[in-house]
């Protein structure tokens, strides 16, 4: 068997708040192939963002081990990249100086003939031109809408040419054309780099629709609960939704979240709000 891109192994993370214990993560087990889109779904607080950041390298697990490519990974890496729901621009860069920045700190380090800085500042306009921002090449995020500013922060992400991209939430803020358009380019473009992608999202549609496989977390303590294959082939289209495998697959989570959220519709307390008077 080939080595997994991401081997996530009994994986524990827990945070101390004063004389309280919350088990963030709690056995985390999870194999990702090279290419592979997996997606991560869950009631809030079961320790999706965490999962996340500690495979970013951001947050140090309690216990447990992640390692990329066969190798334990101890922080951050040009390897993984990460965009967050709030895109974390440069104010004072515009769009194509905000996407060229990471890799020109990079060059910076490295030893770059005029042939890598040449190469680089093709694909940077190649990006700028995939994500529709050509005619805002010189705007400063201030004078973008959310979605744009969405387009720039992955654009930055891909810059790189990162094996790995690891996504929280990134089209929470985004309205569901837009969020549309962006989960065809961000499949089209996975598919055409062979990047792996560990994506976190709230919304059970676009869990399905983008990922190989879906990972269904529940909360206290945070833990992977059940891990779905999603019978659809890479190549997707909008009208797969539509589809008696999606349609099912589709309840089938949504009904998985319900029972481990421990939020319930009881109905002796709604009556109690319902008939508590007001202040
Ligand atoms: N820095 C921290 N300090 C203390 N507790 C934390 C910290 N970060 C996360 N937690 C706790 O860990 C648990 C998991 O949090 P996490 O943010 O990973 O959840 P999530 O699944 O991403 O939730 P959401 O869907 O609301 O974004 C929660 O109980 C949260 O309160
Ligand atoms: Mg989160």
């Amino acid at each position: 068997m080939s080595i997994p891109r991401i081997q996530i192994e009994a994986l524990d993370k827990r945070f101390e708040t004063g004389d309280c214990e919350v088990i963030a993560l709690q056995d985390a087990n999870l194999s990702i192939a090279p290419a592979e889109f997996v997606t991560l779904v869950g009631a809030s607080g079961c320790g999706k963002s965490t999962l996340l950041r500690i495979v970013g390298g951001l947050e140090p697990a309690s216990s447990g081990t992640v390692s990329v490519d066969g190798k334990p990974i101890s922080g951050p890496g040009i390897d993984r990249a990460m965009v967050f729901q709030h895109y974390s621009l440069y104010p004072w860069l515009t769009v194509t100086e905000n996407i060229k920045f990471c890799r020109q700190l990079k060059m910076h380090r490295d030893v770059s003939t005029s042939a890598d800085v040449e190469a680089a500042g093709g694909r940077a306009d190649a990006l700028i031109r995939l994500m529709g921002l050509g005619h805002v090449m010189q705007a400063y995020p201030n004078q973008l809408s959310g979605g744009m500013q969405q387009r720039v922060a992955i654009a930055r992400a891909l810059m790189a040419r990162p094996r790995i991209l690891l996504m929280d939430e990134p089209f929470g803020a985004l309205d569901a054309q837009t969020r549309e358009v962006m989960h065809d380019l961000i499949l089209h473009v996975s598919i055409l780099e062979k990047t792996t992608l560990l994506f976190v999202t709230h919304d059970v549609e676009e869990a399905i629709y983008l990922a190989h496989r879906v990972v269904l977390m529940a909360p206290r303590p945070g833990r992977i609960e059940a891990i779905y294959e999603v019978p659809l082939p890479d190549h997707r289209d909008q009208d797969m939704k539509q589809t008696q495998e999606f349609l099912a697959l589709k309840k089938q989570i949504l009904a998985g979240i319900r029972a481990t959220s421990g939020m319930q519709t009881d109905h002796d307390l709604l009556e109690q709000l319902g008939n508590a008077p007001a202040h």
